[in-house]
């Protein structure tokens, strides 16, 4: 080897070396938006790393990078490129080939001229990038079955040689169905329910698993064994129907092993293999696992199995085309979680308490007479302490177990996953102990980038459940709910969640997946966004506002939070589908005021049975959200230099804008349907003409707020703008005092509650502690939870302004008597953070901007013109002080003692104690509401026992302790 050759190696040593002399260190290098690059689909995929600078004020301006083969051998190396990108940069190299493996280095030079280490070398492979490079073919037993109910899960086996000197091997494996493999008896990879959910009839994502250290010389065997899953399962609304996809579970494996001597072998899915049934006798999402161990087939999925009595397989045939590499990371275990109680019910029965509202399933270790069942039932919350399965309406989730009886048995069911907190257990051998039993914790990994807390322990029990809400509707794809008889793509709810999901997690692969189908599902649909994502709903797709908008609003957020243009690239004619059809709807008018509508879905003010009976005319929605998707539209395609239709689409957002206007909006400000909801649009999606407008409706939306005593009052569509409305029109108190209202409807009822997930409804469980008598109430719907993305940039602080937060807008607010917050981000380019503390009459904010981006700092008090700084971490201290209330008396007016929760409590709670026999039959604080304008001693005058309550409440007010007279009065 040639002294130059030799230099183009890069060595085991080199690659680890981290050298201490260097500044500036490449923290990451990666490829999309994988977490784990083996398998890509992307040939040309982009490239973006993070960088640790030591030195702040550290800004990119130049870049190279080099490519390995899998030999070390450097294969293509670029030119220093002058360029401060560092997120998602163009493939410099020729692109990847199927299977192609290559190690990628980067390195960076600042503006200051000085270079960065080489990063450790990331590698990439490429998966099976087109159809022709499958010889596999889709094979399912050879025997006819029931599909009319759930069938047991098959197991198909095949043997084959290996012989020496394996350097590689790869499986590239799916299923119809869902399916686990497993190569010699081991199970193949750490993923659960592969393939995952997507639009099986347009996209069926394949996996990619290095098995290289599974094999061995002789003889092996691969075997599989398929469950019914989103495939052929009970999938929808209803009750759902089965076989929505197939009728028939299919295998499609192909591995490839290369030997060191250059030769390579496919072993695939053919004729050849056999197939039998095994210990899974039924298998399905909503209804569970039945599992009988003493059907298990030992060594099954080893080599020299006796399969003598297993059946042949056939081929199906199916449009290879449809193989996809996922773009997102797979459905995982990611926590354990132990019991925190074992209880008995009133009516005898076992029930375990795990403390945490959770989606997965339970793993028992147990021994016990063989042929015993153990039968698991799964719930959400209990109702007089049994299990409450009400709200699983037709799922039945429920798994079973019949013992071996040999010994110590450890068993979890494969295809199937529930949403509880509590389980009932029935015919366990003797008493459960606690050891024997964990809940396992199932979603897609997704990396977690986000964290919020602050002083109150309310607040951040709400933040944690938004974070649970999230994982366990992010199970292969935005689920509305995980427990009961739906779990499905409800376009509406990842719409209004987006940007927090993209904020607590990295979404984008997972997203851009999703959107994939989405914009498959609507051209099958005719431009129609169909409800939900996969469509698996029997009736033709009609439009709805805030749901099919989606198609526009998701890839925007991934735009803003990931700078990926790309996927805006790669949905411009989804989203421009969506917008041509609801202008067709719309007509000449620009009004969208036809045909079915959602509206301001589960309005707290609905009832039960008829959650969409909201207070703001639903086409007053619609009519709104067509002008958000039309703006963000153009700006979409004027980010993609799509003149022509930059202009076309922001001109249709200014006629909708002022259709609006002349419909909906009196000269002066008020909007229909004079409800928050129809303000929050209004003000956020910017449809008031001018500032006098926009100052009017800003009165009359504080007005609404808070005579509605602060609880809140919106939707699924004001919900997640409620507080951005408040905080543009300068009420950031109103804010504050909607978020830290506790009584029911409120964000923090739940949480009073005992609730450790976001509930679908405003009041899921009602004060007296039964469960919401409407067919559809949920205890883990994400939806709600929306006001996190509030929380991150307006009590945190952090927000992007620019895409991909390369420019930071932090303008933390503080209010709500909180003292403390800290919000964290791993942006693009890395770890942002704003953290603000209130002592002693200063305050103090700290905040961190990654290197290569810089940020607008507000700080809390100054109506100055923002700081401007570069990267590194940045404190002030000065005087602060924070929002105050004067003292209160007997002549303070209720709306002023509204205004100033503290005072407002205490009022409300003496006035209830003293007149307890009124208060039995009168809401006492919507009494008040209603004479807002009176003076406290006007109101006395009106109740019974004046003199004692006026004694009572001169204390309650003197003991706020606001100044030094009013401690003098209560002497
Ligand atoms: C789902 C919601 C969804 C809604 C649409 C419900 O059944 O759970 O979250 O958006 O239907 O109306």
């Amino acid at each position: 080897m040639s002294k130059a050759e030799e230099s183009d190696i890069m060595t085991q040593q080199e690659s680890k070396r981290i050298d201490e002399a260097w500044n500036v260190t490449i923290t990451s290098v990666r490829f999309e938006h994988h977490r784990d690059a083996l398998g890509v689909g992307e040939a040309r995929p982009r490239l973006s790393w993070t960088i640790a600078a030591l030195a702040a004020e550290w800004y990119q301006a130049s870049y190279e990078m080099e490519a390995y083969g899998s030999d070390g051998r450097l294969r293509e190396r670029t030119e220093r490129i002058e360029s401060d990108q560092s997120v998602l940069v163009p493939w410099p190299f020729v692109p990847l080939l199927s299977r192609e493996c290559l190690a990628v280095r980067v390195r960076v030079w600042g503006v200051d001229g000085q270079p960065s280490a080489w990063s450790a070398p990331a590698l990439v492979e490429a998966g099976l990038l087109s159809p022709p490079e499958w010889t596999a073919h889709f094979v399912t037993p050879d025997w006819e079955e029931d599909t009319s109910r759930s069938q047991p899960a098959p197991l198909l086996r095949h043997e084959f040689a290996v012989h020496a000197g394996v350097a590689k091997a790869r499986l590239y494996v799916t299923a119809l169905g869902v399916y686990e493999a497993y190569l010699n008896g081991v199970t193949v990879g750490d993923s659960v329910l592969d393939p995952g959910w997507t639009s099986y009839d347009h996209r069926l994502c394949y996996q990619t698993f290095d098995v290289t250290g599974l094999l061995h010389e002789g003889c092996n065997a691969l075997g599989a064994m398929l469950g019914d899953g989103w495939y052929r399962g009970r999938l929808g609304l209803e009750g759902g129907r089965r076989n929505t996809y197939g009728d028939r579970l299919a295998l499609l494996a192909h591995l490839e092993i290369d030997y060191a001597d250059g030769t390579s072998e496919r072993i695939v899915t053919e004729e050849t293999w056999r197939a039998s049934h095994g210990p899974v006798l039924a298998s399905d999402l909503y209804d569970g696992e039945t599992y009988d161990a003493r059907l298990e087939r030992p060594g099954w999925s080893k080599p020299a199995y006796d399969d003598h009595d297993w059946v042949g397989v056939r081929r199906i045939e199916r449009n290879l085309a449809t193989l996809v590499a996922p773009s997102g990371p797979p459905v995982r275990r990611t926590e354990l979680v132990v019991p925190i109680a074992i209880t008995i019910s009133p009516s005898g029965r076992t029930i375990i308490d795990f403390g945490q509202n959770l989606v997965g399933r339970l793993r028992l270790t147990v021994q016990g007479e063989v042929g015993q069942t153990i039968t698991l039932r799964h719930a959400e919350v209990l109702e007089r302490g049994e299990l409450c399965t009400r709200p699983l309406r037709t799922a039945l989730a429920t798994d079973r177990y019949t013992l071996r009886g040999d010994g110590v048995e450890t068993w979890e069911p494969r295809f199937t996953f529930h949403g509880f907190r509590y389980a009932e257990v029935e015919g366990w051998p003797g008493d459960v102990q606690a050891d024997a039993i964990r809940a396992v914790v199932c979603h897609s990994d997704l990396e977690r980038t986000g964290w919020f807390e602050c002083s109150e322990p309310l607040l951040n029990q709400l933040y944690e459940n938004v974070v649970w809400s999230m994982r366990g509707n992010f199970l292969s794809i935005p689920t509305d709910c995980p427990q009961r008889d739906e779990r499905l793509g409800w376009t509406g709810d990842i719409q209004v969640f987006a940007p927090t999901a993209c904020f607590l997690y990295d979404s984008a692969g997972f997203l851009t997946s999703w959107l994939a189908d989405l914009a498959a599902e609507q051209n099958a649909a005719g431009g129609v966004v169909p409800f939900v994502v996969p469509n698996v709903l029997p009736t033709l797709p009609i439009p709805a506002a805030a749901w099919g908008d989606a198609a526009v609003i998701v890839p925007w957020v991934l735009y803003q939070r990931y700078s990926d243009d790309g996927i805006l690239m790669a949905q411009f004619e989804s989203m421009r589908a969506w917008v041509d059809r609801i202008e067709k709807l719309a007509g000449e008018s620009h009004l969208w005021n036809t045909g079915f509508q959602f509206g301001d879905w589960l309005d707290p003010s609905a009832p039960p049975d008829r959650p969409g009976d909201a207070r703001t005319d639903p086409h007053v929605v619609a009519t709104a959200y067509f002008a958000r998707s039309a703006e963000l539209l153009g700006q979409a395609a004027g980010v993609l230099g799509r003149t022509e239709e930059e202009a076309r689409y922001l001109r249709l957002a200014a006629r909708v804008r002022e259709a609006f206007d002349a419909e909906y909006v009196t000269p002066a400000g008020r909007v229909l349907s004079d409800t928050e909801t129809a303000y929050a649009l209004a003000l956020q999606f910017g449809l008031l003409k001018n500032d006098e407008q926009r100052r009017h409706a800003g009165q009359r939306l504080v007005e609404l707020v808070r005579s509605n005593g602060y609880h809140i009052g919106t939707g699924f569509v004001g919900t997640p703008l409620i507080c951005d409305a408040l905080c543009s029109v300068g009420e950031d108190n109103a804010a504050f005092h909607l978020l830290m209202q506790r009584a029911c409807p409120s964000w923090l009822y739940p949480v009073t509650m005992g609730a450790t997930t976001i509930w679908e409804r405003w009041d899921s469980l009602l004060p007296d502690g039964s469960v919401n008598p409407g067919d559809m109430t949920s205890f883990n719907h994400y939806a709600l939870g929306a006001v996190a993305d509030w929380l991150h940039r307006t009590v945190g602080g952090l927000a992007p302004a620019a895409p991909g937060y390369r420019h930071l807008a932090v303008r933390p607010q503080p209010g709500g008597g909180l003292t403390s917050a800290r919000v964290r981000h791993l942006t693009p380019y890395g770890l942002a953070e704003c953290a603000w503390t209130i002592e002693a009459g200063y305050i103090e904010v700290v905040v961190v901007v990654p290197p290569n981006t810089t940020a607008s700092v507000t700080l809390p008090g100054s109506d100055a013109i923002p700081i401007e700084v570069s990267s590194g971490t940045h404190r002030w201290a000065y005087p602060y002080q924070g929002p105050s209330h004067p003292p209160r008396s007997l002549d303070s007016t209720l709306d002023e003692l509204i205004d100033d929760p503290e005072a407002w409590n205490a009022v409300v709670r003496t006035i209830r104690q003293q007149l307890s026999g009124l208060a039995r039959h009168t809401d006492i604080s919507t009494l008040m509401l209603q004479n807002s304008h009176m003076t406290l001693e006007q109101v006395l005058s009106l109740l019974p026992q004046a003199d004692q309550l006026r004694l009572a409440l001169k204390a309650v007010l003197a003991a706020l302790g606001r100044s030094d007279i009013a401690q003098e009065r209560i002497q």
